[in-house]
């Protein structure tokens, strides 16, 4: 019996051995078949003689049945969380208030990359795991023993190192349960497989694989370690002196420590570290937020101390993230000009890429649908470019259960009509010309630079004309009188005087900003400008027989009908008519005649080629080039049009972030118009 139960032993110790070169080190001594056969024997040799198994054995990482729930633990000391800083400037801050505070001291920093996962604390007692928790509040956490237990790289039982003796009588260690990027990668793409929710990042996961009850679920997943801290430590020959040595002696006990690290003796040394793991960071397989930032000497810590939650010793300098976790608190409904509900999710406040957000884009009742995204989710919000941040996912498996579906309106929420959704179209609409959503919007567009630019006339301007009846369309503008402009609120003489300068200003602009300004559906700048072009005045546009119409470069059925609608509308007959009252201009300075050319057609136009297209690249860069237009190679709000060939990538999702115009090669022909005989020929 006893020379089984050394041979157990003996066994034991060699798989523990394997595992920590394997999981700890990531340097196998063995083949995967050699360990398989080492553990199939340990497995046989348990089964044989089932009083010899130990709770610490390899083989019992995975035990028993699903928890009823996770037990409170009353952390020994507080688990403080860290102070941020975002930039360099707040990382001196901090080094200096560590000088201040330890006068005429050398201090040296340890620089660690900022492990992005679940923090959790170890406890081990003569050598074995008896306690694994969640941070929890800082004061009390969950009992996860029986998840963390399943991951590989945590020691049910400490090693006892060369010169670290025998196991210590206690070890508290700090640390980090993260998935690794490929393994998150799988699991989400397993998950999709199986239509269930899809975790928003690696920590998410992480966090979701250690809030099961039942281990099995965290067996499963190729969870992580990395230990950074010790908390506590008693029954060891000698004590660290140092964050590095207390690092050295997690390592030597078998924990997961990273290797990572920069010692720094200067503000100089720390900033080189932070630009060194900046440059580093895109290559590691795990995920980092930053870096963190620790006084070296753990003399020095005590005496520096802490606040109530955090050390002074140690700051994190924190990456402004690009994507954020907030929460859904209402989704709000705005009116534009043509009628089009726009939906946007108003978000408890989170920072994301240097700002604080609390409004994202929800686009439309589709990308609310295929997101399912309900008042009350957690969501994943991403900030792109310069826009505004849109909601990318739903945290689904956070719900509470309390959340119901998004039932998009079926009214207008400004109005009360009825609204409706177009064939072909995304957007659900209010129809109702007399909606004072759409006349607000609609003014407001009129006025707005690229339009009338009517210098002063804002949104609270425009408000207060409105709530004072004062105007209903536009065309009101022009019999403003000053005496009742400057009794609005807020305004005065002097502002008045000069709106009403910028309205009468207005009237001078260029037929293009006039026909943009008018609010035709489908009709922006650069169409405005070529119907302008074309027909020289709104009379001769709002008389255009279909044919005319179509006879215009890039004018197709959708625009030519929603010009004819526009024309038929009443209220619209009855605004262009206070126009031309009023002496808006509403001729070109010099119509062209029927059959006149339109000239270089792509003069002062930048074009952005991406995809493949049926002739060379060259030849499309030609015929734009001959037309007057320019090529260039990246998408920007100052490109004109993406030409988008077949398989067409991020340029043409560029194009659509910024809104700029995208079209197919039978566009860019029409486009090119009078010289298509050139492309052609090219
Ligand atoms: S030191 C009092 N070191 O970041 C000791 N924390 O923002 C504080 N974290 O809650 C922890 N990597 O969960 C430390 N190398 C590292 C870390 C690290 C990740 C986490 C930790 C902490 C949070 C602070």
């Amino acid at each position: 019996m006893k020379a089984k139960h050394e041979a157990v032993a003996r066994l034991r110790d060699l798989i523990r051995y394997h595992d920590h070169l394997y999981y700890v080190l990531d340097r196998p001594e063995i083949s995967d078949a050699e360990y398989d056969r080492l553990y199939r024997e340990m497995v046989d040799l348990e089964a044989a003689h089932p009083e010899l198994v130990t709770p610490d054995s390899p083989t019992q990482r995975v035990g028993g049945e699903p928890l009823p729930g996770f037990r409170q633990v009353v952390h020994r000391s507080p688990v403080l969380s860290l102070e941020d800083v975002f930039n360099l400037g707040e990382l001196r801050d901090f080094t200096d208030r560590v000088a201040r505070l330890l006068p005429g001291e050398p201090v040296e920093y340890v620089a660690e990359p900022k492990i992005d996962g679940l923090t959790v604390i170890l406890t081990y007692r003569d050598g074995t795991l008896v306690q694994g928790a969640t941070r929890g509040d800082g004061a009390v956490g969950e009992d996860i023993t029986a998840n963390l237990r399943t991951i590989r790289s945590v020691p049910l039982r400490l090693r006892s190192a060369a010169g670290a003796g025998d196991a210590p009588t206690l070890l508290e260690a700090r640390g980090e349960v993260f998935l690794p990027f490929n393994a998150f990668a799988e699991l989400n793409r397993e998950r999709a497989e199986r239509g269930e929710p899809l975790f928003a990042n690696p920590r998410n996961a992480a966090a979701g694989s250690l809030r099961q009850l039942d281990p099995r679920v965290a067996a499963g997943r190729p969870l992580e370690t990395y230990f950074y801290h010790l908390r506590a430590v008693a029954g060891v020959p000698s004590a660290p002196a140092s964050q590095v040595a207390a690092l050295g002696l997690l390592a030597g006990f078998g924990l997961r420590v990273n290797q990572l690290r920069w010692v720094c003796r200067t503000d100089e040394e720390l900033e080189a570290a932070v630009e060194e793991f900046s440059r580093l960071r895109g290559e590691l397989p795990y995920a980092t937020d930053g870096m963190v930032i620790k006084v070296n000497s753990l003399d020095q810590q005590e005496r520096l101390g802490a606040r109530s939650k955090s050390p002074r010793w140690a700051v994190a300098l924190k990456y402004e993230a690009e994507e954020a976790v907030s929460k859904i608190l209402d989704i709000e409904l705005t009116v534009g000009r043509t009628g089009a509900i726009t939906p946007t999710a108003v978000l408890e406040p989170v920072r994301l890429a240097g700002t604080t957000v609390s409004r994202a884009g929800l686009h439309n009742e589709d990308y609310i649908r295929e997101k399912d995204a309900r008042v009350g989710d957690r969501v994943v919000v991403r900030k792109a470019g310069e826009i505004i941040p849109e909601v990318v996912r739903v945290l689904a498996e956070e719900r509470t259960g309390a959340e119901a579906p998004y039932e998009f309106p079926r009214r207008c929420p400004a109005c009360g009509e009825p609204a409706h959704r177009l064939p072909d179209e995304a957007a659900v609409r209010c129809l109702n010309d007399a909606c004072p959503a759409r006349a607000r919007e609609a003014i407001l567009h009129f006025g707005s630079r690229p339009a009338l630019d009517i210098d002063g006339l804002g949104e609270a301007v425009v408000d207060a004309l409105l709530e004072n009846k004062l105007i209903q369309d536009a065309g009101d503008l022009y019999v403003l009188r000053a005496e009742e402009v400057a009794a609005l609120p807020r305004m005065g003489e002097k502002s008045a005087a000069n709106l009403l300068a910028a309205i009468e200003r207005g009237k001078e602009r260029p037929l293009d900003k006039l026909i943009f300004a008018l609010g035709i559906r489908h009709v922006g700048a650069r169409v405005a400008r070529l119907l302008a072009d074309h027909f020289g005045g709104v009379k001769r546009l709002a008389a255009a027989a279909p044919e005319e119409m179509a006879a215009v470069p890039e004018v197709g059925p959708k625009i030519a009908e929603s010009v004819r609608l526009f024309f038929q509308e009443e209220g619209n007959r009855r605004l262009l008519q206070k126009l031309k009252e009023a002496g808006v201009r509403m001729e070109a300075a010099h119509a062209p005649q029927q059959g006149e050319p339109a000239g270089a057609p792509l003069a002062g136009l930048t074009f952005v080629l991406t995809g493949t297209l049926s002739k060379p690249r060259s030849q499309v860069q030609e015929a734009i080039e001959a037309a007057g237009g320019k090529v260039s190679s990246s998408v920007s709000k100052k490109t004109a049009y993406v030409v988008a060939g077949d398989d067409a990538g991020s340029k043409l999702e560029n194009a659509r972030r910024l809104g700029v115009a995208v079209l197919d090669e039978a566009g860019l022909e029409r486009l090119l118009g009078d010289r298509r005989r050139d492309y052609d020929d090219a």
